[in-house]
């Protein structure tokens, strides 16, 4: 095991077979040692030994139980897909610790837990995080607002409350932001601020909070400095009350 295993690209379909892309015979006997590890399929003891690896694909598996802490190692990672398969309970710490990672895609799992207060320092890099279809709970940490190279947060369908972090719109490349199917709130108070903060956010494409029913009171003006380059607006089964705030009564 003297290769380094940089940009060696793994890629296990539907059961676990390994697509071949290995690059060397030292890779192959790496691999062969991590199928032999399945249905562990993160076996600590091979984890060291894949520590230059850079992208790992196992979604759309049949992967159960908690995602292993030993994928922590992995600290060159920039992709890591672990969607679609039946992985559940929280996600190790050591997962927030793969700071290269560019690309988080553990949507559709069982997985719960809320996210650390301090991911925003977490992610320096990331542009696609898709928490998506799972059972996370708690607060969208305000701190989300300093993952500045992002431009997808897929957060939908989970159990998240609170009030969507008002600074959000720091973010400018954002193109993708799916807030849609969890418990969050707003009223005529606080909660709709995001709104306006998205107004320098150009590249905006989907804006999506259909679903969360506590997103009460009037929409805010600001709405209408949303980007033009928007293809969708979500706003469906919320508890809005008029479609715009100071809009004059008469209207459709
Ligand atoms: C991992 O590497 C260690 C030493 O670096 C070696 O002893 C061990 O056999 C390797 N494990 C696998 C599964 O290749
Ligand atoms: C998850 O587990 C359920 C029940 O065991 C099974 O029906 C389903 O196919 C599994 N899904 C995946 C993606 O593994
Ligand atoms: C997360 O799910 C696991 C089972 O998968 C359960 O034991 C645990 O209590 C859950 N934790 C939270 C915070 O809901
Ligand atoms: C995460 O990284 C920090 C700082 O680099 C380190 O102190 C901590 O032990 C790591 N935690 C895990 C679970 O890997
Ligand atoms: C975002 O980063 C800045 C600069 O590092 C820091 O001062 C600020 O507290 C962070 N915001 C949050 C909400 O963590
Ligand atoms: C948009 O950018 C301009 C210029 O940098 C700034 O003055 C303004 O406060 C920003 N608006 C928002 C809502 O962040
Ligand atoms: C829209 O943006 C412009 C330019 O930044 C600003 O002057 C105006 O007040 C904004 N409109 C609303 C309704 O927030």
């Amino acid at each position: 095991m003297a290769r380094p295993l940089v940009r060696l690209l793994l890629l296990l379909s539907a059961c676990m077979f390994i697509s071949n892309l290995i690059t060397a015979e030292d890779d192959e006997a790496a691999l062969l040692a991590f199928k032999a590890a399945a249905p562990r399929w993160f076996h600590p003891s091979i984890a060291g030994n894949l520590s230059s690896l850079m992208s790992l694909e196992l979604s759309v598996n049949q992967l159960e139980g908690s995602i292993p802490a030993s994928l922590g190692v992995l600290k060159d990672l920039r992709y890591l897909g672990l969607a679609i398969n039946n992985l559940s309970g929280e996600p190790p710490v050591s997962l927030y610790n793969l700071s290269s990672l560019g690309t988080l895609q553990i949507q559709s799992n069982l997985l719960n837990g809320s996210i650390p207060t301090d991911i925003g320092k977490r992610f320096p890099s990331m542009q696609l995080l898709a928490l998506d279809v799972n059972q996370f709970t708690g607060p969208i940490p305000p701190s989300v607002s300093n993952l500045t190279s992002l431009q997808a947060l897929r957060f939908g369908l989970n159990s998240f409350s609170g009030y969507v972090p008002r600074t959000l719109g720091r973010l400018r490349a954002m193109q993708y932001l799916d807030l849609a199917r969890n418990t969050l709130e707003a009223d005529d108070r606080e909660g709709w601020e995001f709104i306006t903060s998205f107004s320098n956010c150009s590249q905006l494409r989907r804006l999506d909070i259909t679903g969360n029913n506590a997103f009460t009171g009037h929409l805010p003006s600001s709405m209408v400095n949303l980007s033009t380059t928007l293809q969708l607006l979500g706003f469906g089964a919320t508890g809005i009350k008029h479609p715009l705030r100071h809009r004059q009564s008469g209207g459709p």
